[in-house]
């Protein structure tokens, strides 16, 4: 029988975060049928399952609005390393590199192999991706990105050039169905030798393409080094050129040369911003981490440690230094024979990563490559080490503010409907933490580590992590643009 005082489940007493960044406030929150049924003092109602908060506080469920999550979705469902975090929401296609729509008879060309080999890219359209996904959900919701350089790579012969106005035609009628199938919006990755050769007018051309279906633009600029402020520059001119909403992904400034400069790179984004649509996502460590190339040891990072490598894969977790002395070769030429490879890359500056992340309205997102053999902490530690060192400890921004740059403005920006929110009728996407213990635990050495703190984590209602384990459910669905599900 549908009674409106008798829910599903009812957490009573918690501090609700409701993800709009203000002040947070002690109540109950009632859920129903996969929604937020009810909220406040819920004293009178009953439930099927009560929960006490006390001391607890419960937000929306965290969305990682940068991730690589395309094949992790489908092969590993059950997403320890984000729902032990508190994600209940990926963004996967991220840094022009998506798993679909690929269908090329050849070889994908690195970082797109950063996804996984030439047989898992197996879904020739997005349509046929989702369905993969709905035929075998994960624990997570899954929203898709199409990346420029998956498009370059089916409609190009040759990638170290511009494409030409049929192969634009050609990426642009795969980005139309793909969009048509409910992918978001288009990455790019123009850092990356794939798509160093393409010109802004290219990526202009797609971008202008999308405009019209809603969808947004997320690009790796094309330096995030020397060059960073240029990179901004092009950013800006594509979207204003294409007219669509444009996010800089995992903004930072790398190099020592570079320290200090977000100060600029934050300042020409805020002018932007006064006649644009434009946001920034970051993650919180002061090192990258990508496919091992020699070109990115050109900022000289003080540190390089290699997460996978095909050719070596004994040397994963060592660190490059010491493999090329032990080979006694050139850092550059001790890379080239780990290729392919991937690195972490210790280069940036403690107060530019504090500058970005407070920076107003800057999203979390982790980034984490979920197929390295020993991969970034960022991976399982992105989200808790915001709330416990970034918030807690160092008391760099207020949780509820915290809470509203992984929830209400993610939700916005990427544009998830009714979710993102505490809010009567939205899905029931929550997390239950502790803010007093909720810490990472995953760092550079042992990476694979889940976070403390995270109690309970629920998808369109149902529990994905509870006692710091996952339940085996799998209640994700694929978020399409435009439409709430
Ligand atoms: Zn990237
Ligand atoms: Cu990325």
């Amino acid at each position: 029988m549908a009674d409106s005082t008798h829910h599903d489940l009812l957490f009573r007493n918690a501090l609700l975060l409701d993800g709009t960044g203000g002040l947070p406030m002690t109540g109950d929150l009632a859920v129903s049928s996969g929604r937020i049924a009810a909220m406040g003092d819920l004293s009178g109602e009953t439930a099927e399952e009560t929960v006490d908060a006390t001391g607890l506080a419960l937000a929306p469920g965290f969305i990682d609005v940068h991730t690589h999550d395309d094949r992790a979705v489908l092969a590993g469902p059950d997403m320890t390393n984000k729902v032990s975090q508190g994600v209940t929401t990926v963004v996967a296609g991220n840094c022009g590199v998506s798993l679909a729509p690929y269908d090329s008879p050849k070889a994908p060309p690195p970082p797109m192999n950063l996804l996984g080999s030439p047989s898992d890219y197996a879904y020739p359209t997005a349509d046929r991706y989702f369905q993969a996904f709905e035929a075998r959900p994960a624990a997570v919701n899954v929203a898709l990105l199409v990346g420029h350089t998956t498009l370059r790579a089916c409609a190009m012969d040759a990638l170290d050039r511009a494409a030409t106005a049929d192969e634009i035609n050609d990426m642009g009628s795969r980005l139309d169905a793909a969009l048509k199938a409910g992918c978001i919006g288009l990455s790019s990755g123009l850092d990356y030798p794939p798509a160093v050769a393409a010109p802004t007018e290219e990526v202009i051309a797609l971008a202008s393409r999308a405009a019209p279906f809603g969808a947004l633009y997320t690009t790796h600029m094309r330096n995030e080094g020397d060059e960073v402020l240029e990179a901004i520059e092009e950013t800006v001119r594509t979207g204003r050129a294409a007219g669509l909403r444009t996010v800089i992904s995992h903004h930072k400034c790398a190099g020592k040369r570079n320290h200090g400069r977000s100060r600029e790179t934050l300042a020409r984004i805020a002018e932007a911003q006064k006649t644009m649509t434009l946001d920034l996502d970051v993650y919180p460590y002061i090192a990258s981490s990508t496919v091992l190339i020699p070109r990115f040891l050109d900022r000289d990072p003080d540190r390089v440690l290699v997460t996978w490598s095909d050719s070596h894969p004994e040397m994963s977790g060592r660190d490059l230094a010491e493999i090329a002395a032990e080979w006694g070769l050139p850092e550059a030429e001790a890379a080239e024979k780990l290729a392919p490879a991937g690195a972490i890359y210790f280069q940036m500056a403690d107060d530019d990563l504090e500058r970005i992340m407070t920076y107003p309205g800057a999203m979390i997102g982790s980034d984490g490559l979920p197929h390295d053999r020993h991969p970034h902490p960022r991976l399982w530690g992105t989200f808790p080490r915001v709330l416990g060192r970034y918030v807690r400890d160092r008391k760099l921004m207020s949780l509820a503010e915290a809470v509203h740059r992984m929830t209400g403005k993610s939700a916005e920006v990427f544009g998830f409907a009714e979710r993102g929110l505490l809010r009567q009728g939205f899905i029931a996407d929550l997390v239950l933490f502790d803010p007093e213990t909720v810490v990472d635990k995953a760092d550079f050495a042992t990476p694979a580590e889940p976070a403390e703190g995270i109690q309970q984590v629920l998808v369109g209602g149902t529990a994905v992590w509870r006692d710091q384990a996952t339940t085996g459910a799998r209640p994700g669905h694929v978020l399409r643009r435009g439409q709430p599900n």
